[in-house]
């Protein structure tokens, strides 16, 4: 069998598969995340070390095919800062992708036109390198002490071999690696004032990085040899867990963050148009995206602040997905990536009158992180990737309603997997499947079986399109506003 862990920001959740790819099990365990000032965003990797231990021992005591697992591969939310000294041991929280401190030394780093050149993308406010930067001007005291900068999941590599070792497709996400050629760059360090040796090795994410401890093999009673594979950054993991191998297979994720993103089989970077271009997983291919800095989290931010649930409020909506609403929703709780690559800008609603009700508002949440979906796939289709059709995945795509709405809103089908659920989980067992067995990534990294269908609503498309043409409109103008 094979053990897929998925590091997210909310939680660990751990999959247990066999060797044709079925769910034996899962297990998960949730831990906070740290906001102690404004636009931060902390989480201690203890709470990732105790939720993998939690989760081992759950899939332990339900399941006697753990006892067999021959693979594992990891999934982490991407850019975040754990840092080491040099004994091995976590120097201080670490900084997390949606953590926008460093939005300074970002803007001065991705003036410096190398990073673009060399790095294929903007240098983003969340991505590792400015954090560093940050870093040593603010805690000097700390950053003189890294011995290792890691990312999340290699630093889950970490404690499972006792090496140091990441993959390329979560290291795309540092500004440190030189996309094309899926190596760190050390002219990019050197500008950052990193050293190449404070970086993990590199391999692909379905290679092997290394075996499991003998000593956490043992304490988990597995028998045979476990191989570790390079594991992935969460969006490519994604990709791997939906089949998406060829150039304009792609995915639309309603998650915490939402995503747009397309497979590309050669490295055609466009940071202009505040794409992200990654390298995925397996080897030889690259993937686009777009990012949200926060899609569902909009809508469970609204539900705290109304004392209802995300699913209690959809439920109001009805089945029916109606005309766009009078109220509208500016879906940026914590700054924007694609397309705007603003830390300012912020969210809020417009057009309330006497009459808007909690429904409307709830509408207008939906129908925003649609629209924000929507001037990603833009972005996307600016680089030449022309997807026919996209998996939709994440928590929010559980939601028939929020769907049909986005399909109506992006104009393009699409495809809810119904093991969608598992996401970035099966793509790193699928990883460490591979790492573990050495055969072929298609062979594997296969499109999901049975998915549900949502087509654009015919006499919607174009109320849309000119809702969010009024929507766009709306967010220049508050750009304009923050100068
Ligand atoms: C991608 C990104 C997010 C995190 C969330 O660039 O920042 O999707 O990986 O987990």
């Amino acid at each position: 069998s094979y053990l897929g862990l998925d590091l997210g920001t909310s939680g660990l959740k751990a999959l247990l598969v066999d060797a044709d790819g079925a769910v034996i099990g899962q297990a998960t365990r949730s831990y906070p995340v740290d906001h102690w000032r404004s636009g931060w965003s902390e989480q201690d990797p203890a709470h990732w070390v105790a939720a993998l231990h939690g989760c081992v021992a759950d899939l332990h005591a339900r399941h006697p095919a753990f006892g067999g697992v021959r693979g594992i591969g990891v999934s982490g939310h991407m850019h975040g800062a754990t840092l080491l000294d040099a004994q091995g041991a976590v120097l201080r929280p670490c900084i997390l992708w949606n953590d926008t401190r460093a939005h300074a030394e970002a803007a001065e780093m991705d003036a410096d036109p190398p990073f673009r050149g060399i790095s294929g993308n903007i240098v983003f406010p969340g991505f590792t390198a400015p954090k560093l930067v940050w870093l040593r001007r603010h805690e000097p005291e700390v950053f003189a002490r890294v011995a290792k900068v890691l990312l999340p999941a290699a630093y889950m590599n970490h404690v499972l071999t006792g090496d140091t070792v990441g993959d390329m497709s979560d290291a795309a996400g540092t500004s440190w690696l030189d996309m094309g050629a899926r190596d760190w760059s050390d002219t990019l360090l050197r500008l950052s004032g990193m050293q190449p040796d404070q970086m993990p090795r590199l391999v692909e994410g379905c290679a092997a990085a290394g075996q499991l401890r003998d000593d956490l093999a043992r304490d988990w009673g597995l028998t045979g040899p476990v191989i570790v594979a390079g594991g992935a950054g969460d969006n490519a993991a994604a990709a791997c867990g939906l089949g998406l191998t060829v150039e304009g297979q792609g995915a639309v994720s309603l998650g915490t963050s939402g995503v747009v993103m397309v497979v590309r089989d050669g490295y055609r970077p466009a940071p202009e148009t505040a794409v992200h271009t990654f390298c995925h997983a397996l080897p030889k291919r690259w993937y686009q995206m777009g990012v949200m800095l926060a899609a569902t989290d909009n809508l469970n931010w609204f539900a705290r602040l109304t004392g209802q649930t995300p699913e209690g409020l959809v439920g109001e909506l009805g089945d029916q997905v109606q005309h766009p609403g009078e109220a509208v929703f500016r879906p940026y709780l914590a700054g924007e990536r694609t397309p705007h690559n603003s830390p300012h800008l912020r969210a809020g609603f417009d057009r309330l009158g006497a009459n808007t009700s909690r429904v409307d508002l709830t509408r207008a949440v939906l129908e925003g992180v649609c629209f924000g979906l929507r001037d990603n796939l833009d972005a996307l289709r600016a680089t030449g990737a022309a997807p026919q059709y996209l998996f939709a995945t994440g928590g929010g795509s559980r939601s028939d309603y929020w769907l049909h709405l986005l399909a109506t809103v992006l104009n393009l089908p699409l495809r809810a997997p119904d093991e969608g659920v598992h996401g970035a989980a099966l793509g790193a067992t699928r990883l460490g499947m591979i790492a573990a067995t050495g055969c072929a990534p298609e062979s594997v990294v296969t499109p999901p079986r049975a998915c549900r269908s949502y087509d654009p609503i015919p006499g919607l498309v174009a109320p849309y399109e000119d809702a969010h043409a009024s929507f766009r409109a709306d967010v220049s103008r508050h750009l304009a506003n923050l100068g």
